[in-house]
């Protein structure tokens, strides 16, 4: 078990763009997995592996409050969206922030999975945010950027204000 340390928000190593994964050998599914025992520990229902500082495109979810729902997401792409539902959401790179965010609600999404295994499904609500948010860290994007300016500079300075106390 390897818990990795998470990036956080403003690092500017959260704003880099994931590469694709050729292929799903061993090096990634120990990447899987490090970010799954990472995203437990913390607790969290998400992790993209931007967050842990590997720019691959590999992210894992799991919303059940038994821990055992884990999904395991490598390449992942949008393949529909649909229908707007506002989430409030959270992030391990950004503690202790909760935000309302505004996604699709129905998305469909082509992935493949720990085992290099293309699939494609569907998903709503929680777990449709969950993935869209995500697939932004994928591309260097993280959710307090969907808030308003102010918001922002708020949160900015509320952790920097963390980040020096802890030190
Ligand atoms: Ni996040």
């Amino acid at each position: 078990m390897a818990i990795l340390p998470i990036l956080r928000y403003p690092d500017a190593r959260l704003h880099k763009t994931a590469a694709r994964v050729t292929r799903v050998d061993e090096k990634i599914r120990k990447l899987i997995k490090d970010m799954a025992d990472t995203m437990y520990a913390a607790p969290g229902i998400g992790l993209a592996a931007t967050q842990v500082d590997a720019h691959l495109r590999v992210i894992v979810i799991d919303i059940s409050e038994t821990h055992d729902q884990l999904h395991a997401l490598v390449n992942p792409e949008l393949l529909e969206a649909s229908g707007e539902a506002d989430c409030e959401e959270g992030c391990l790179s950004v503690p202790g922030v909760y935000e309302k965010v505004r996604r699709a609600q129905h998305i469909k999404v082509r992935a493949w999975d720990a085992q290099g295994a293309g699939q494609t499904f569907e998903a709503d609500g929680l777990l449709a945010a969950c993935i869209q948010h995500e697939m932004d860290h994928l591309v260097g994007k993280v959710f307090v950027e969907y808030l308003s300016r102010l918001k922002q500079q708020r949160i900015i300075a509320r952790l920097k204000k963390q980040l020096r106390q802890a030190m």
